[in-house]
C-alpha cells in the first residue's frame, strides 16, 4: 500500500473514495463540507436534516458519484465533538475509514484532513491509522482480506506551504505503523511457526536489515552466563532458549542522556509448565511473547528515527513446557543476579525469565530500564483490556515520563501502586524470594515486585500488556488478534530525549 501526500484541490482528486470527518456540531456542515454541500446542491445538508448523519463517533455514511468531486464515493466519517477531537481520534478515523473501504473492495482512497490542524501530528496519525488498519491475520488462510487490498492511500488538504510538514509526519508515521505491524506479525505467529530459535533470526534479520547490532546467546552462552532464571523455564522442553540482545547506537549521543533498556517477555508458547493451564483459551498462550515482539518493533522504528539516545533492547525467550526435565513447584532456583528463588508456581514464568533480562541489561550498560510483558491474568481483572497496567520503581520521574508518551500517542496506560507491604507478599521462606505472592491478592502487584527486586536500584518501568496485547474482537480500526500496544509509547519515550 502506497502513502502519498497531495496538495492538488481535494475537487479534483481521481479516487474511489474522498474521505472527510464530520464533526457532532448543531451546524455538522461547515467548512469544506459545507463547500462540498454547495457543490452536490445540498446533499448533505439534506441527509444531516434526516438525520442520516449525526458526526457521532465512527458512523460511516457512503455518498456515490457526489456532483461536483472528481472521486467516485464520498465517505463521511463521524468525528465525535469537535472540543474533544485529537490525533488519536484522527488515528482511528483513518483504520476505521481504510476498513470500511476496503471491505467494499475501494482499492485507492482519499483522506481529507479535517481542518482541525493540517499539520504533521495530523499526517502521522492518518498514516498510522491506515498502516496499521491494513494489517490482517489471515497469513495461514488460502482465502486472503488482503486479496481486497487498498493500493493507495493519499493524504489531501495540505496547501503547498503546510507540504513539508505533512510529509514529515507522513514518513514517521510510516516507521511506526510498519515496525508495529512487524511486532504483530510476529505475535500472530502460532508456536510451531516461532521458537524461540525462529525468534531470534527474525530479530537477527531485522537488525540486520535496519543497521542496528545484533547478539544472540545461545543456550550454552545462557549457561556459561548463569542464567539460572531463564534456564529454569527452559528445561521444561526440547526447544532451547535464546537471549536476544539489539542495539542501538546513536552517531551523536546527547551528553548525560541515559542509555535505555528495554526488556521484552517472550515466552513463545505458555503451557503454565507443570502447574499446566487449563485447556479452554490455552491458545492464546501463543501471544506470550508480545512483550519481546514489541520491544523488537521498537527497535526497528528507532533505526530509522536515529534518536541521540543509546537504546539496548534485550528479549529472553523460551518456551514454557511441562516436560520430564521441567522444574517442579518448590524447585530453588540461581539467577544471573546470584538471588535465589523459590519457584512455587511454574506457570508465574515471565517474571523468571525477566529477572535475568533485567539483570543482563543492566551489566550492559542501560541506566533506566523499561520492560514490556503479557504478565499476569490479574490485570486483565483490574483493567481489562483497556488500559496496560504501569508500574514504577522509586523513581517516580521516569514513569511521568512514559506516562507523558503514553498520553501524546494516545494509548492508555493507567500506575498502579508499589507500596513496600506488597514486597512483603514475595518474601521466600526457603530462598530469597518466591516467584507468586502467599495468597493475599494483587498478583499483578507482586508480580511487578519480582521483576524489580532485579532492577535493584536502576530507574524502571514494568507495563503489563496482557490484557492489552491481544484484541478478542476486531475494532472498527484494527483486526482481531494483536495489537502491538506500547509501541509508540516507548517510540515517543525515547524520541523525547
Ligand atoms: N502468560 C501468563 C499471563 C497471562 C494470563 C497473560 C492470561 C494473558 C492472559 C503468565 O505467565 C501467567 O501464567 N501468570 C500467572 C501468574 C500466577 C501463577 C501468579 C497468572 O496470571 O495466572
Ligand atoms: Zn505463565
Ligand atoms: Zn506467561
Amino acid at each position: 500500500m502506497q502513502i502519498t501526500l497531495e496538495t492538488k484541490p481535494y475537487a479534483t482528486l481521481e479516487t474511489d473514495a474522498l474521505v472527510s470527518c464530520v464533526f457532532e456540531d448543531t451546524d455538522p456542515i461547515q467548512g469544506t463540507l459545507a463547500e462540498i454541500d454547495k457543490s452536490a446542491n445540498g446533499l448533505l445538508r439534506k441527509l444531516s436534516t434526516s438525520a442520516e448523519f449525526t458526526g457521532k463517533p465512527l458512523e460511516m455514511t457512503l455518498i456515490h458519484a457526489p456532483a461536483g468531486l472528481k472521486a467516485t464515493r464520498l465517505l463521511l466519517v463521524g468525528a465525535g465533538k469537535r472540543d474533544k477531537f485529537d490525533v488519536a481520534t484522527l488515528r482511528k478515523i483513518s483504520g476505521a475509514a481504510l476498513r470500511y473501504l476496503k471491505a467494499r473492495s475501494v482499492k485507492h482512497l482519499a483522506f481529507l484532513v479535517c481542518e482541525n490542524g493540517l499539520n504533521e501530528d495530523s499526517a502521522q496519525a492518518i498514516a498510522e491509522g491506515a498502516i496499521t488498519a491494513n494489517f490482517e491475520t489471515d497469513k495461514y488462510k488460502s482465502d486472503k482480506k488482503n486479496d481486497k487490498s487498498i493500493d493507495s492511500v493519499v493524504i489531501a488538504g495540505y496547501s503547498d506551504k503546510e507540504k513539508a510538514a505533512g510529509e514529515k509526519g507522513l514518513t514517521r508515521g510510516r516507521i511506526i505503523a510498519e515496525a508495529q505491524n512487524f511486532a504483530r506479525d510476529l505475535v500472530n505467529e502460532p508456536s510451531n511457526k516461532l521458537t524461540p530459535k525462529i525468534l531470534a533470526e527474525k530479530a537477527e534479520a531485522m537488525a540486520k536489515e535496519s543497521g542496528l547490532a545484533a547478539d544472540i546467546l545461545d543456550e550454552k552462552r545462557i549457561a556459561d552466563l548463569k542464567m539460572g532464571a531463564l534456564l529454569s523455564v527452559a528445561q521444561g522442553g526440547p526447544e532451547p532458549p535464546r537471549m536476544i540482545v539489539v542495539t542501538y547506537t546513536p552517531a551523536n549521543p546527547k551528553p548525560g542522556a541515559p542509555v535505555i533498556g528495554l526488556v521484552g517477555k517472550a515466552v513463545t508458547f505458555d503451557t503454565g509448565g507443570i502447574s499446566i493451564k487449563p485447556a479452554e483459551g490455552m491458545e492464546k498462550m501463543k501471544y506470550d511473547m508480545a512483550g519481546g515482539a514489541t520491544m523488537l518493533g521498537v527497535m526497528r522504528a528507532l533505526a530509522a528515527l536515529k534518536p541521540n539516545v543509546k537504546v539496548i533492547c534485550v528479549v529472553p525467550s523460551t518456551e514454557n513446557m511441562p516436560g520430564g526435565k521441567a522444574q517442579k513447584p518448590g524447585d530453588i532456583q540461581t539467577a544471573m543476579s546470584g538471588k535465589t528463588i523459590e519457584v512455587l508456581n511454574t506457570d508465574a514464568e515471565g517474571r523468571l525469565i525477566l529477572a535475568d533480562g533485567v539483570h543482563y541489561a543492566k551489566q550492559l550498560g542501560a541506566t533506566h530500564l523499561v520492560d514490556a510483558a503479557t504478565l499476569t491474568g490479574a490485570i486483565v481483572v483490574a483493567l481489562a483490556n483497556i488500559n496496560v497496567g504501569v508500574f514504577g520503581g522509586s523513581d517516580q520521574s521516569w514513569t511521568d515520563k512514559l506516562l507523558a508518551s503514553a498520553k501524546a500517542v494516545g494509548e492508555k496506560m493507567w500506575q498502579m501502586p508499589m507500596d513496600d507491604e506488597y514486597r512483603e507478599f514475595i518474601k521466600g521462606s526457603f530462598a530469597d524470594i518466591q516467584n507468586i505472592g502467599s495468597g493475599k491478592g494483587g498478583g499483578s502487584i507482586t508480580g511487578a515486585w519480582f521483576i524489580r527486586e532485579f532492577a535493584g536500584d536502576t530507574p524502571w518501568i514494568h507495563l503489563d500488556i496482557a490484557g492489552t496485547a491481544w484484541n478478542d474482537d476486531a475494532k472498527p480500526w484494527l483486526a482481531k488478534g494483536p495489537t502491538g500496544v506500547a509501541l509508540r509509547t516507548l517510540v515517543n519515550l525515547v524520541m523525547s530525549y
